[in-house]
């Protein structure tokens, strides 16, 4: 097999932004009003800074993290992305695979477009499942129930979506699922036949895993029972129900402050996830880099913590860490590779954060992950400042 090359993810998003029809670039690209959320994200990391140690022996790094319940080959793993077919054919099913084979966890979106008992199949020991919590309460019971008996560790727990955001992208292009066949998207088709025609090929992308709770058959009602069900009713009470009625790890995906991940945590919360969706729900949300320090602090050292949004690197994996985070998602980043070189460069996109971190720790004097997060050698850039250093 052909092992697409790679240099670095902007790369790799440029290539994706060639290779893709227009509407589905920007699903996949945009963010909510402005994106100025999306750009503060990615400049937040980029701006955070690293203290380099000399003279420390860095020739053998390691990687390995424990969290909820097992030890994974790095600090990472895949966040949730709904309609991933849609992205490349076979994106959802190959990179399941290919985090199975790295040893980090997948997490598959309630919006995806594979089904949670195949995904549980190709990945028993590394899938975790992203819930978005519908109205109907049997509902949320039954596709909880389906999780818990396919052999899910983790439920994550999404809280970032009380209402649907306004994507303009997505509005300026009309983007639905199924899409519209209008003359615009046709072009569009003509001039991606390799994503046209692996489409094509693989069928348009269902949202399989609650096709059975829409109650309907027609494929446009189900995309429109999906943004019905938004609830911005999910509230703390719901959140209690939900982690008496789930008996593995529940982690919420989704907390922008200390108080909420104080109270995640004595509501009896495995983990939180320090998320703005990626800039894709409020477009004035802070850079989670900048909001993970005072989060630490509040919840104390051994509460776990999961950040995501902006993260482009192996480097900005290793930031993150130095800045109190625990493990990280990576979203966009992992689709980009997917998009740019197709579904087997799920694995290379992997090797590539684990290269990038590694050489990273290497450079800053921390051999394992361990001692980095005791020192947390990072420096945040205040704006005009000489960076305290
Ligand atoms: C195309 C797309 C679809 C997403 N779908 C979901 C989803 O279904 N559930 C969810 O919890 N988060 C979803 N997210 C948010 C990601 O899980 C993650 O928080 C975000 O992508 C991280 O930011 P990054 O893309 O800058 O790395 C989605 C993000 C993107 C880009």
């Amino acid at each position: 097999m052909n092992m697409p090359h790679m240099t670095c993810v902007s790369d790799l998003r440029a290539r994706a932004r060639r290779r893709l029809p227009r509407f589905v670039f920007d699903y996949l690209d945009g963010g909510a009003g402005s994106e100025a959320g999306v750009r503060r994200n990615e400049q937040a990391f980029d701006e955070v800074l690293l203290k380099p140690r000399a003279l420390v022996n860095c020739e053998a790094r390691d990687l390995s993290t424990p969290l909820l319940g097992r030890t994974w080959a790095a600090p990472f793993g895949i966040a949730p992305i709904g309609l991933g077919n849609l992205i490349w054919p076979g994106a959802e099913p190959a990179i399941a695979r290919a985090a199975a084979q790295a040893n980090l966890p997948y997490t598959l979106s309630t919006a995806a477009t594979t089904s949670l008992e195949r995904i549980a199949e190709i990945a028993p020991q590394h899938c975790w499942f992203q819930l978005y919590v519908a109205r109907r309460d049997e509902d949320v019971d039954d596709i909880v129930a389906r999780a818990e008996r396919t052999g899910y560790q983790v439920l994550m727990v999404t809280v970032d979506v009380p209402l649907a955001a306004r994507r303009l992208r997505d509005i300026r292009n009309h983007f639905t699922v199924p899409f519209r066949i209008t003359p615009g998207v046709v072009v569009e088709l003509l001039r991606h036949p390799a994503w046209s025609l692996g489409t094509l090929r693989a069928g348009v992308p269902r949202f399989v895993n609650v096709e059975k709770y829409a109650r309907v058959s027609d494929r446009r009602s189900i995309a429109a029972y999906l943004t019905s069900e938004i609830r911005g009713g999910f509230d703390w009470e719901a959140l209690e129900r939900l982690r008496a009625r789930w008996p593995r790890r529940l982690v919420v995906k989704g907390l922008m402050t200390a108080e909420d991940s104080v109270r995640a945590r004595d509501l009896g919360c495995d983990g939180v996830v320090v998320s703005n969706h990626g800039g894709r729900q409020l477009d004035s949300a802070p850079a989670t880099i900048d909001v993970l320090p005072s989060i630490r602090a509040a919840v104390g050292p051994a509460f776990p913590l999961i950040v995501d949004c902006g993260v482009r690197s192996g480097e900005h994996i290793v930031k993150a860490l130095a800045a109190g985070a625990d493990f990280v998602l990576i979203g966009r980043a992992m689709m980009y590779a997917v998009a740019a070189h197709g579904p087997t460069a799920a694995g290379p996109l992997l090797a590539l954060m684990i290269d990038e971190a590694s050489r990273c720790l290497g450079q800053i004097g921390y051999p394992d992950v361990v001692s980095l997060k005791s020192h947390a050698p990072f420096v945040r850039r205040t704006y005009g400042s000489n960076y305290g250093l």
